[in-house]
């Protein structure tokens, strides 16, 4: 869409196919229906189906397949080799072996830099990696961290400024749980948990925090004394009242903050807080907003929207207790992002995108439409998105549970990640858990953003899979490959050599067909950005690591690289995409494995 594509991916070999076909001037070719495609055929690099989407009678088909192709291979002598048409009308193309050299070394030098996204340049925030103050992270809150961070490297490697939030739940039913039965020494000695005394003075543990919110949400439906003590701890949270539960509400902040913090710098996620309770003060100002905007109505003492008729499941935004929900926090943070506010969000964004699981959606939905016909988009254009995504399964394809019962914990999982990894190497030396930590992070990252996945240890660690081990190998081995030519700086110095390029060139003459594999694999490395980036699905970006490590190492095995200076020229830009790429998903490489 616009023009942003094409300055943006200039280097993608999939535009400019589309732009020498569109350059053949056949009158019914049009942007949208030139697309080429990489060719699963072992002799044929990109093929189109354009002509066959022209809705031409069939017997025209092949004729006016063979007029593009005439032009297109008139047009377009440096890029490409040979070209034909198959029928029904398929335009197939194969690249001349000097441009995949070339386009593959500049994808390795200028490919892998940060790009300008000149007047294109947006303010992205991104809210993601929002858990539940209080709750115990599990293998669920894996995802929306890891997606959030890795789309946000790819809007920062793009040019864009990006803000990542984590909003996390910090007011509410969920916490005033916990906070009553954390301060009912009573019933927490029956159950043995720990006193009170362990909150306030912030002593206790995330795991103890999740213990009594576990304990608190039985006696929510059994106990109704529990119950209203519980709804007016949420009323005075939001009322931010100066009470006796200001400070166990600071401490349990305190507590799981600090367990996010860890947990997030194992998996390299990079985010910073700015929960619900920010956002408290705005909430009278957007409501009466509402109010006047006619977009919020009473209803029974409370105050919805109603965004899809009268009768469908409306948009609550008041109890009747005067209480805020969910949607009313949201509410009011989107108002903020949408405007900015001198306070809160210093800056009015032009994108937002909110990364939760996919049971969220119809929140999502609301929210977004709500902001419209409140016309806070009216002035300014400002792009609502909300990535969702699957469940984490267990290897019998159930929620993924612990022995005890309910869900793993993230470190636990994470800690077992580790120990499996050691378990199965084939060097000891290795850190283990940097290992197992990254591998369960790719393993996210290489799933369907949108379907529920099973997570299965042989599968994350497997050495030959599309995994972080896999990947990680491949970039050791080059180091290894790096070491034994006696070349002591990095790869980048290799590339950065100005003879290298004609090396290449030179050299690609005589191409071995994995070189060729490997440099056209090379090649595509902005093509799998774009598609990535198409509609947030990482797993393509990680197809793509696969199949550059894959390449590689039938390269290897069939090329014999020692002292082969064209050959090593193509190990150094293995290695600068192969680290980008993992870099992107916030992998870092390891030198020796
Ligand atoms: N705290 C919510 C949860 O645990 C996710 C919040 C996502 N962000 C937002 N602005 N609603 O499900």
């Amino acid at each position: 869409a616009r023009g942003v594509h094409k300055r943006a991916y200039s280097l993608s070999v999939q535009s400019l196919l589309q732009q020498s076909l569109l350059a053949t001037s056949y009158p019914q070719l049009t942007a949208q229906n030139t697309l080429f495609r990489r060719s699963h055929q072992p002799q044929t690099d990109y093929q189109s189906s354009a002509v066959l989407s022209l809705g031409l009678p069939a017997k025209e088909r092949m004729p006016a397949a063979e007029a593009v192709l005439t032009r297109l291979t008139e047009a377009n002598t440096t890029m490409l080799d040979r070209a034909d048409v198959t029928a029904p009308g398929f335009i197939n193309v194969t690249l001349r072996a000097d441009w995949i050299a070339q386009h593959a070394f500049t994808m390795a030098t200028t490919g892998v830099q940060p790009r300008s996204a000149g007047d294109h340049k947006q303010r992205v925030i991104v809210d993601f990696a929002s858990p539940n103050m209080g709750k115990e992270l599990h293998v669920g809150h894996l995802r929306s961290s890891v997606l959030g961070d890795t789309v946000c490297n790819l809007l920062e490697f793009q040019g864009h400024e990006v803000t990542r939030v984590s909003h996390v739940g910090d007011l509410g039913s969920a916490i005033a749980t916990l906070l009553v039965q954390a301060m009912d020494d009573a019933d927490n000695e029956a159950c043995s948990l720990p006193p009170r005394t362990d909150l306030l003075a912030a002593s206790a543990s995330a795991a103890d925090l999740g213990r009594w919110y576990e304990r608190g949400k039985q006696r929510l439906t059994t106990d109704a004394a529990f119950k209203s003590q519980v709804d007016s701890v949420v009323l005075q949270l939001q009322k931010t009242d100066v009470s006796a539960w200001t400070l166990p509400w600071k401490q349990t902040c305190a507590i799981s903050r600090a367990a996010f913090a860890t947990l997030n710098a194992r998996l390299n996620v990079t985010v910073q807080e700015r929960g619900e309770a920010t956002y408290l003060p705005l909430i009278p100002k957007v409501l009466d907003l509402l109010v006047q905007s006619g977009l919020a109505v009473e209803s029974q003492g409370a105050l919805c929207i109603f965004l899809d008729g009268q009768d469908k499941s409306p948009m609550l935004i008041r109890k009747q207790d005067g209480g805020f929900l969910y949607a009313t926090t949201d509410l009011a943070t989107l108002y903020s992002r949408i405007h900015g506010d001198p306070s809160i969000d210093p800056i009015a964004y032009d994108r937002a995108i909110y990364i939760t699981d996919l049971s969220q959606s119809l929140h999502f939905r609301h929210l977004f439409e709500a902001a419209r016909r409140a016309g806070w988009t009216d002035h300014r254009p400002v792009q609502l998105d909300h990535v969702g995504f699957g469940l984490v399964m267990g290897e019998d394809g159930t929620k993924l549970s612990s022995r005890k019962g309910g869900s793993t914990s993230l470190e636990a999982l994470l800690n077992q990640a580790g120990i499996e990894s050691a378990q199965r190497s084939v060097v000891d030396d290795a850190d283990h858990g940097y290992i197992g930590d990254a591998a369960v992070r790719y393993y996210d990252l290489a799933q369907h953003r949108e379907r529920n996945y099973k997570f299965a240890y042989s599968s994350v660690l497997n050495l030959k899979g599309n995994t972080a081990v896999y990947l990680m190998y491949a970039s050791a081995r080059l180091q290894g490959i790096r070491r034994k030519a006696g070349l002591n700086e990095p790869w980048t110095a290799v590339l950065a050599d100005p003879a290298s390029a004609a090396v290449l060139l030179e050299a690609s003459a005589t191409w071995h067909p994995t070189e060729r594999a490997l440099a056209l694999v090379l090649s595509q490395f902005e093509d799998a950005l774009l598609e990535t980036q198409a509609g947030w699905h990482p797993h393509m970006l990680c197809e793509y690591m696969f199949r550059l490590t894959t390449s590689f190492h039938a390269f290897y095995e069939a090329c014999r690289v020692q002292n082969h200076a064209p050959r090593l020229v193509l190990c150094a830009a293995t290695d600068a995409v192969l680290r980008k790429g993992l870099a992107l998903l916030g992998i870092a490489a390891i030198e020796r494995m």
